[in-house]
């Protein structure tokens, strides 16, 4: 079984360039079976879970051309489709869930397995099926089978629909829905996240009339049928802020390029309320050039929340970062229910964190010691990686499958900025 070694290797200096957005590629992927004709994805990170999407899209019946070394992928639906997923495969990536929507909106009718909850909470998808059923979808649950099927007889039609909450999935899996559907849906509540806007551009292009992404209102028009398109993914938000953690629990100087800053303000002011400095670079402003090497690092508060709040996903890292610097800070997780595994380990390797109710207490001001420590899931492995980064002696991190499944070249870009990391099998 594979394992990272991680030692500190003092701060982290140079370079690094983010890869395309696994957050936004797979939905993107999964909008594909929308049309018969071939669509292009570029920029396509290099994944297991970008893997796991094209057996699932195979499975169902798509062709796909595959060169990760161009970051391309081309995704050809133009067979006979299968309207489900075998359960294996469903149940090896949540983001399966994503073909529901295209796959009813193109042949009206999808089952899948129900996917049950993960590390980080229930997870469930009664918002995706609220969204169908509400353009026309008849839901059938099958407890036995443990699956959920979709149906209608003739097209979706245009709906009003308020989502509960602003659900990433349900927002993106109702909108590759409402795009071949009779009339206008108009989606309230929606998530804002820029792989929804991602998204939405995507489906411009092969036709589809999506307005309002990136607000709390998204209103689509219906259109008979959908052509090919080429399409670039955004670049990956969390890797970026990964990264730029990695500079500051170093206490480092480290130039991330292929970003877009926008879509990292909250992580850019957390930092700067630490004491790092955090300039826009590069010709495009698509750099940014962190340093956590200008003065002593400070606790802050994160509250994490839907975008355009601090993301969830950088949670795990960010509590890391906390365990070093100096004076006490607070994480509240808002968005999943059980986002704490990484505390257990993090406190294996001498972080002293207490939990209360939503809260964990980081006292901060500790020396991490190295320690055998297990990735529970894919941002708390990503966390065990920076604290590794910061730590007296050898931190070794089992589990690395979850790691593996986000970030592309995690140890040859964390060496390329004078990471001490090997992967070991
Ligand atoms: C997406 O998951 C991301 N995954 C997650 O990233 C990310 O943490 C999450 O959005 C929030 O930003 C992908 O894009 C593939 P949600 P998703 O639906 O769509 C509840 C990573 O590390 N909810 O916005 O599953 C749900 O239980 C991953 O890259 C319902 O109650 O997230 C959760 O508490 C982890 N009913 C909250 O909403 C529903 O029908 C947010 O979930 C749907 C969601």
């Amino acid at each position: 079984m594979a394992k990272f070694l991680v030692k500190n290797a003092g701060p982290l200096h140079g370079e690094v360039t983010i890869s395309g957005s696994k957050n936004s590629v797979l939905p993107i992927m999964a909008a594909a079976l929308l049309s018969d004709d071939p669509c292009t994805i570029l920029d396509v990170p290099a994944l297991s879970d970008v893997e796991v999407m094209c057996d699932i899209l195979e499975s169902i019946g798509a062709t796909i051309e595959k060169d990760y070394e161009a970051g391309k992928i081309v995704i050809d639906a133009n067979h006979e489709l299968r309207s489900e997923t075998p359960a294996e495969l469903g149940q090896r990536m949540r983001a399966s869930i994503l073909t529901m929507g295209p796959l009813l909106a193109r042949d009206g009718r999808t089952r899948a397995s129900l996917p049950g909850g993960c590390a980080i909470g229930a997870r469930p998808i009664d918002l995706h099926l609220k969204g169908f059923e509400a353009m026309g979808a008849e839901i059938i649950f099958d407890e036995e089978a443990g699956t959920v099927t979709a149906t209608t007889d003739g097209p979706l039609h245009g709906a009003r629909i308020y989502l509960d909450y602003p659900s990433v999935g349900a927002t993106e899996n109702i909108m590759a829905a409402a795009v071949l559907a009779e009339g206008q849906t108009i989606m309230e509540n929606v998530a804002q996240e820029p792989e929804i806007v991602d998204l939405a551009n995507y489906l411009n292009k092969m036709g589809a009339r999506v307005k309002g992404a990136g607000t709390d209102m998204i209103k689509i028009d219906g259109v008979k049928s959908l052509h090919g398109t080429e399409h670039n993914v955004i670049p990956d938000r969390i890797e970026t802020g990964t990264f730029m953690v990695a500079a500051a629990i170093t206490r480092g100087d480290v130039l991330v390029k292929n970003v877009v800053p926008d879509h990292v303000r909250p992580i850019i002011a957390k930092l700067i309320e630490c004491g790092c400095q955090v300039e826009e670079a590069g010709d495009d402003l698509d750099e940014l050039r962190v340093r956590g090497n200008i003065k002593e690092l400070k606790g802050t508060d994160i509250k994490t929340l839907p975008y355009p709040g601090f993301p969830t996903d950088m949670q795990s890292q960010f509590m890391a970062l906390l365990t070093t610097v100096h004076g006490s800070s607070t994480v509240i997780e808002t968005v999943f229910e059980n986002r704490y595994m990484h505390i257990g380990e993090l406190n294996r390797m001498g972080a002293g964190i207490r939990t209360e109710d939503k809260s964990a207490l980081i006292p901060g001001d500790v020396k991490l010691q190295g320690a055998q420590v297990v990735a529970t899931d894919l941002r708390a492995g990503a966390a065990l990686v920076l604290a590794g980064l910061a730590a007296e002696g050898e931190t070794e991190i089992f589990e690395i499958r979850h790691i593996e499944r986000g970030y592309a070249g995690l140890v040859e870009k964390l060496q390329g900025i004078g990471a001490d990391i090997r992967r070991v099998d």
